[in-house]
């Protein structure tokens, strides 16, 4: 497994590889790696000739500086898990090697980003954007997967992917939960004994609803209470936001009879969660 560590080496190496005609896969990390991440790379592994695993706490995506100083940060961990999932490049570039002169051309992410994540976390969506854009040109890969835990991200990417014209296929996979529900998150260590136990409220909120949507109950507001109620039965969460959207756009929609996403953003303590549940179109 080769580490490499600045875009020029990155770009070299896949170059030779484009040549040669493989497949390139390419997973985008921010490291502290846990079996969500895990699945991504499997999934990579598995459809491509080589695949490639990026680590890079990207500083223009945090809004509040104090996260980005105390993300977590397990390299040689990351490493192993890497190795196990039969990894061909690890791609960790310094902030230097990456921001050499700071920023002053960013990418401007489109409508997706407008609402939710993008509404609570002032110019996040732009530093993913930006970020993702480098990668993407260092990387040159076939294929990118990203984790519907994100959905929005995932949204805001395929844009970008779109509007942009990167000849990069995007694809989305399901989030990996705990066995209570709970998806999984570099965050949840964090969480005190009592404030875990209460987080799963989330996903259990959320499976409700979608079984409530299941059996006929297709208005955004009632789902969106099934989700509020189980949460505040904790006595433990504050919700920032549920919100019952479009799985495309992410626009808000009155009725999840064609589709949709419920997103939910809850604090417990001073550890921010957020969760999603897609609603398939109903049969007719
Ligand atoms: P990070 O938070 O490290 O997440 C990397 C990828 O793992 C994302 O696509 C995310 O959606 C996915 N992921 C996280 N938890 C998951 C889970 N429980 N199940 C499935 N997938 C999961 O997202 C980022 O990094 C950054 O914004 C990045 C795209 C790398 C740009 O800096």
């Amino acid at each position: 497994m080769l580490i490499l560590r600045t875009p020029t080496e990155m770009q070299q190496w896949s170059h030779l590889v484009n040549r040669s005609n493989r497949d390139i896969g390419f997973v985008p990390t921010m490291g502290a790696l846990h079996e969500g991440h895990a699945t991504l790379l499997e999934h990579s592994t598995k459809n491509n000739d080589v695949s490639v695993l990026s680590i890079f706490v990207n500083p223009t995506q945090f809004n509040v500086s104090e996260d980005f100083e105390k993300y977590p940060r397990t390299f040689e961990n990351d490493l192993d898990i890497a190795k196990k999932k039969k990894i061909d490049v690890v791609y960790a570039p310094s902030v230097e090697a990456m921001y050499p002169s700071g920023l002053s051309v960013s990418i401007s992410p489109g409508s997706a980003s407008n609402g939710m994540e993008g509404a609570m976390r002032p110019g996040h969506f732009e530093g993913v954007t930006t970020v993702v854009t480098k990668l993407f040109h260092a990387v040159q890969p076939h294929r990118a997967y990203f984790g519907k835990k994100d959905y929005q991200q995932l949204a805001v990417i395929r844009q970008l992917v779109t509007d942009l014209n990167f000849p990069i296929e995007i694809v989305g996979i399901d989030t990996v939960r705990e066995a209570d529900g709970l998806a999984l998150s570099s965050r949840n260590v964090r969480l005190t004994s009592s404030d875990r136990a209460a987080a799963s409220s989330i996903s259990e909120g959320l499976f409700a609803a979608q079984n409530h949507h299941l059996s006929g109950i297709h208005a955004s507001t009632a789902l969106a209470d099934v989700v509020q109620k189980h949460i505040l039965n904790t006595q433990k969460a504050r919700i920032e936001y549920i919100e019952v959207c479009h799985p495309g756009n992410l626009q808000t929609i009155t009725d999840t009879s064609d589709g949709a996403v419920i997103c939910v953003a809850a604090w417990f303590g001073d550890v921010r969660l957020i969760d999603n549940m897609e609603l398939q179109p109903v049969q007719r």
